[in-house]
């Protein structure tokens, strides 16, 4: 037997996702998708071509590789680069949407903006840049002296680097927004000495999901969103909300089925170093996915699996039993009797009702949704349905 595991990502769950997205921003307010780390595990370049189709007008990414992957296959807007690139001309792919200004790239120190600026000067055409200023979040970005001196230089004397962008990002996007507004206003006051030499259609930006939901200050003129083009994030924090949180849709869905079932007399365990003891006579399945494909060991004897019968008709959760292994998971079928060898196991469900809706699951393993969707393993298929 093959390995039944697929991931299935509903595009049409995305499109509108995305377009919900689009409808809190004022026109004047790009939306830039953010879709580094293989766009959040999902598969870059059919989730960057759905999210352009659906009217992100900037991807974002983390490294040039990223971007070449993207121009790779097709896809030819704008994308900013996160990473600090000391050569942003080092994949020849590039070079054509580097020379175009479409390949952007985030400036995060002087040292970087010197060898960006020597790349230009050799290449003999101005690389486009956005100057990263650190306002809390410690994580690279220049500091306000710098940023000031970077600026001053970008927008008077130094042709060979183009100014299309500041920004920052947020420490405390989710649960703390008056430090959030705290480094949105370090970001405005760092911007105030230039009002008048800045390019008017400089792109300022320091928004993700969490806080573009909630409020339009954090939108200035790009926003960048992540984790909520899945459907994830604006529910999990308080409102008021732009929009209702229920009108996004998680759009993954991890599904397996079982290939056995056994049932075992009290006084077994249920494997490894027998964490869970049997006190009834009690009817276990397996699953095979386990840590091995991304199934976080945390769960072991805390999540649940959600079984459907060969209709797609669900049948109810069934509690995961003992650690969680490399290949597989033991999940206790005792209440569900329809359940059997080829019904269908949901490891994570697209009802965000479930108990393995994927935010559910991901307190439960003690970390967040961006880790429990990265985590997957590329062995597992990734399905565009
Ligand atoms: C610089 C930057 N901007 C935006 C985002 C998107 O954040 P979110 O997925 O919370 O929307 C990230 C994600 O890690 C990021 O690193």
């Amino acid at each position: 037997m093959t390995s039944p595991s697929r991931l299935e990502i509903r595009l049409p769950d995305l499109t509108r996702n995305a377009r919900w997205w689009k409808s809190l921003l004022e026109p004047g307010c790009l939306f830039g998708a953010v879709v580094k780390a293989n766009a959040y595990g999902l598969g870059a370049a059919r989730i960057a071509r759905c999210l352009v189709d659906a009217g992100a007008d900037v991807l974002l990414v983390y490294s040039l590789e990223e971007a070449v992957e993207l121009i790779r296959a097709g896809l030819t807007g704008p994308m900013l680069v996160f990473m600090p690139t000391d050569d942003p001309l080092a994949e020849g792919d590039a070079r054509e949407a580097v020379a175009a200004g479409r390949l952007q790239f985030s400036a995060d120190s002087p040292r970087q903006i010197e060898k960006l600026r020597q790349a230009a000067r050799t290449w003999g055409r101005p690389i486009h840049v956005h100057l990263h200023l650190d306002t809390g979040m410690s994580r690279a970005g220049l500091s306000p002296t710098e940023f000031r001196q970077a600026v001053e230089t970008l927008t008077t004397s130094d042709p060979s680097l183009t100014l299309r962008g500041v920004y920052s990002h947020l420490a405390t996007a989710e649960d703390n927004l008056d430090f959030a507004r705290e480094q949105d206003r370090r970001l405005a006051d760092a911007l105030t000495p230039f009002r008048e030499k800045l390019p008017k259609d400089l792109l300022i930006h320091i928004g993700s999901t969490f806080v573009t939901c909630r409020d339009r200050q954090f939108h200035r003129r790009l926003a960048r969103i992540g984790l909520g083009l899945y459907g994830y994030g604006p529910a999990a924090v308080p409102g008021p909300h732009l929009a209702p949180p229920s009108e996004l849709s998680h759009v993954v869905r991890w599904v397996s089925s079982i290939v056995h079932v056994q049932t075992y007399a009290p006084g077994a365990t249920a494997g490894y170093d027998r964490t869970y003891r049997i006190d009834q006579p009690t009817r276990l399945g397996i699953v095979p996915v386990g840590y091995g494909l991304g199934y976080p060991t945390a769960l072991g004897n805390k999540s649940s699996v959600r079984v459907l019968d060969s209709t797609g008709k669900p049948l109810g959760h069934a509690p995961l039993r003992g650690k969680v292994n490399m290949d597989q998971v033991i999940i206790d079928l005792t209440d569900l009797p329809a359940a059997d060898v080829g019904s269908t196991a949901e490891l994570i469900s697209a009802d965000p009702a479930s108990d393995c809706a994927v935010p559910r699951l991901a307190k439960l393993a003690g970390t967040h949704c961006y880790e429990m969707l990265c985590r997957i393993s590329t062995r597992v298929p990734r399905v565009y349905v």
